[in-house]
């Protein structure tokens, strides 16, 4: 039986090797991913990405459930972490250990994150004292798309570093074995990467982070929507496959498929 990555082996790539992170959210993708990263992220941007939501303030722990499953069913080797959605753990750390819990009960992935700084230090360390590793979640917040008026890249003025700092070093003390920094300038998270004991996880964060997360539609460009200055289209996915739909489309009207390959005898 082929062992997982665990998530100390993720934070001892610090200092060592880059640390490679994919977002995933169904079985076969997770399967094409598996052997090529170290950490997959069931993010709750499959809200926006597979659900076609604005924000990802309507996932439910329910579907992260589901699609962590799936992610587990599909991949053997990566390390798996699943992220808590919205209103699933900023009540008070009882509440975020009740939905950690059953997340990693019912998908068997390893680990959870959370977005937030100070305000989440506490939580993070409640989790971990009692045995679920977190992973932190600053800078850009998703989650607070509504208290911020939009998805804006954090860290551009003195008062914003600041607070990323903070938050950085807040969650890092709490006990995460990770943080995730989104949408960070590149002097920022380079201070923060090397001030901070545990590996940074950068999405537009620059090379200056221990490893990089991007969402798996983005790079395959099957996600045809929004496109942040971050991303990277490594394929063009989307495009084969709506020319596939073409093909097919045109192959049922004019009658040329099935042709005689695809039926069974008569
Ligand atoms: O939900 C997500 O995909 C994420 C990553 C972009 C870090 O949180
Ligand atoms: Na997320």
């Amino acid at each position: 039986k082929i062992k997982r990555i665990t998530v100390p082996q993720i934070s001892a790539k610090k200092n060592k090797e880059p640390i490679v992170s994919l977002t995933a959210y169904t079985a076969s993708v997770a399967q094409i991913v598996d052997h090529h990263v170290d950490l997959i992220l069931v993010g709750d941007s499959l809200g926006m990405v597979i659900y076609g939501f604005d924000t990802t303030l309507a996932v439910t722990v329910e579907m992260m459930i589901e699609h962590g499953k799936a992610v587990m069913r599909g991949s053997k080797n990566a390390c798996v972490m699943v992220d808590l959605p919205f209103a699933s753990y900023q009540e008070n750390p009882q509440q975020a250990f009740r939905n950690a819990a059953r997340i990693l009960q019912e998908t068997g992935a390893a680990a959870v994150k959370l977005e937030g700084g100070e305000e989440m230090a506490e939580t993070v360390e409640f989790l971990v004292k009692r045995g679920i590793p977190v992973c932190g979640h600053v800078g850009l917040m998703p989650q607070a798309v509504q208290t911020m008026g939009g998805f804006k890249i954090a860290g551009k003025n003195a008062k914003q570093i600041e607070k990323v700092m903070r938050d950085s070093n807040a969650i890092a003390n709490a006990g995460a074995f990770a943080i995730v920094l989104e949408g960070v300038v590149e002097s920022v998270a380079k201070t923060i990467t090397e001030q901070l004991s545990i590996p940074t996880i950068g999405i537009g964060a620059s090379p200056a982070c221990d490893g990089q997360v991007l969402v798996c539609d983005d790079i395959f460009g099957v996600f045809q929507g929004f496109k942040p200055k971050f991303v990277k289209r490594y394929a063009q996915i989307g495009q084969t496959m709506e020319e596939a739909v073409k093909s097919y489309a045109m192959e049922v009207r004019s009658r040329t498929f099935p042709s005689a390959e695809f039926c069974f005898e008569k």
